[in-house]
């Protein structure tokens, strides 16, 4: 099989890349280790950067996104029993938008099909070889039968558990990483939301995040340890911990309560490989870092590295040489490292740090109470929230 970008992995980096390239009139081939109803149904992040709204807007895929997916101009923070809102739209001119990535993911698959491109499900990259020469080339199984598909270039957006990354001889990448020592446990529940807007609430007994997926689906997370028995939380435990987490001064909690429908913990850690390329591979989303989730970066970064990418892949298509490419891991990773920045930052922020000691406690307390009290501080949060401006390519 031969093709002008061959491309692994169908979650929002490689279908958006696919997308993009497509759109610029470039062959691409996804391939994709999981059936189709798998990665429809995968629940994962759920919050939209302005900039990843208008990416989609802008190619197409606007239409299902700006009928279901709820925009939001504030957030709220929660300490001490009091909240504050953050005005995002007002401090920025920016908003937010709540729509699953899994439904992002739909679209995006429904976009390729529609255009007869081709996407492969159950179909696993085995390696990739041949990175420094002209001819990159991805082994893979599909139906127990191992092919080849030849590529001018290779896009690895398997994610953080791919095979791309590990096709870079270690030697060439420097990893930076830091693993928290706490954990998500999160839960989808038949529900209305605590509130029109995301509660983050910093408390005693650790993080709580108030979110949703619409106006009847809630979705909500707790900090807990990283190895959490889910086993060991039945449902009234859970509410229970949301409420104690979220209420306010009077005892009184936003959360409403309804059937749980899902539940999982997920690990937090951040993590960077530079560069972000080798040869006539590059890496893109996940596959090249991870963001704790708090802040919600991980599916909007992986956006903002294939409009990079996308845009120096076409540069190249059109006989403008390798210049964007070359330039493709630096660029992307200048926004990368703010994102991290911002993510470690709201994490170190609002997460209980066992064995803290008491001046860090007092210290997380002020720093909260200046982001709400200022409008300096507020607007470092809201800038960084919404999402920084896609970098543009030197
Ligand atoms: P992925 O979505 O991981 O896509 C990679 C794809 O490659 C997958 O479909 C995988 O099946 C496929 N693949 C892997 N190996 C191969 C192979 N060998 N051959 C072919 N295909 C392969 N972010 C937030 O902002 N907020 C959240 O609440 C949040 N929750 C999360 C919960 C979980 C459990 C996880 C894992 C992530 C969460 N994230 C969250 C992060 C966010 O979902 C990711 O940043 C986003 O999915 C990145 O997109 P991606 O396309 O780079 O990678
Ligand atoms: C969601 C997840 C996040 O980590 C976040 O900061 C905001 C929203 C969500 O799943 O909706």
């Amino acid at each position: 099989m031969r093709t002008q970008v061959g491309i692994v992995g169908a979650g929002p980096a490689g279908l958006l890349l696919g997308h993009l390239l497509h759109r610029a009139g470039i062959e691409t081939v996804v391939l994709e280790v999981r059936p189709r109803a798998h990665v429809e149904a995968r629940i994962r992040a759920g919050l939209l950067e302005q900039g990843t709204v208008d990416v989609l807007t802008a190619t197409g895929l606007g239409d299902r996104l700006h009928r279901e997916g709820l925009v939001h101009e504030g957030i709220e923070l929660r300490f001490d029993g009091e909240g504050h809102r953050i005005d995002l739209a007002g401090l920025t001119g920016k908003r937010v938008t709540i729509y699953g990535q899994q439904e992002v993911v739909k679209d995006l698959i429904a976009a390729r099909l529609a255009a007869g491109a081709p996407l492969l499900f159950e179909a696993e990259g085995l390696a990739a070889q041949d990175l420094d020469t002209e001819r990159p080339r991805l082994t893979f199984r599909q139906d127990g039968r191992e092919q080849v598909l030849d590529c001018d270039i290779l896009a690895g957006c398997d994610g953080f558990h791919g095979i791309c990354r590990d096709a870079i001889p270690a030697g060439l990448l420097r990893t930076y990483e830091r693993i928290y020592p706490f954990a998500w446990l999160g839960i989808l529940a038949a529900a209305p939301p605590a509130s029109h807007e995301l509660i983050y609430a910093r408390h005693e007994r650790g993080f709580a995040l108030a979110t949703m997926r619409s106006n009847s689906l809630a979705r909500h997370y707790l900090q807990c340890r990283p190895e959490e028995d889910l086993a060991a939380w039945s449902d009234d435990r859970i509410w229970a911990e949301l409420h104690a987490r979220m209420a306010g001064r009077d005892g009184a909690s936003p959360i409403k309560e309804g059937p749980i429908l899902q539940r999982g913990v997920t690990a937090m850690r951040s993590f960077v490989v530079e560069p972000m390329r080798q040869g006539r591979l590059f890496l893109a989303g996940d596959a090249a870092h991870i963001v704790p989730p708090t802040g919600a970066k991980g599916m909007n970064l992986a956006v903002a590295d294939v409009v990079v990418l996308a845009r120096a892949i076409e540069a190249w298509h059109r006989g403008r040489g390798m210049a964007l490419l070359d330039a493709y891991s630096s660029t992307a990773l200048r926004r990368i490292w703010k994102a991290q920045r911002f993510s470690w930052w709201m994490t170190s922020l609002l997460h209980r740090f066992d064995g803290g000691d008491p001046f860090e406690h007092k210290v997380q307390l002020a720093e909260l109470d200046y982001i709400c009290r200022s409008a300096a501080g507020a607007l470092t949060l809201a800038e960084n929230y919404v999402g920084l401006p896609l970098e543009a390519a030197p």
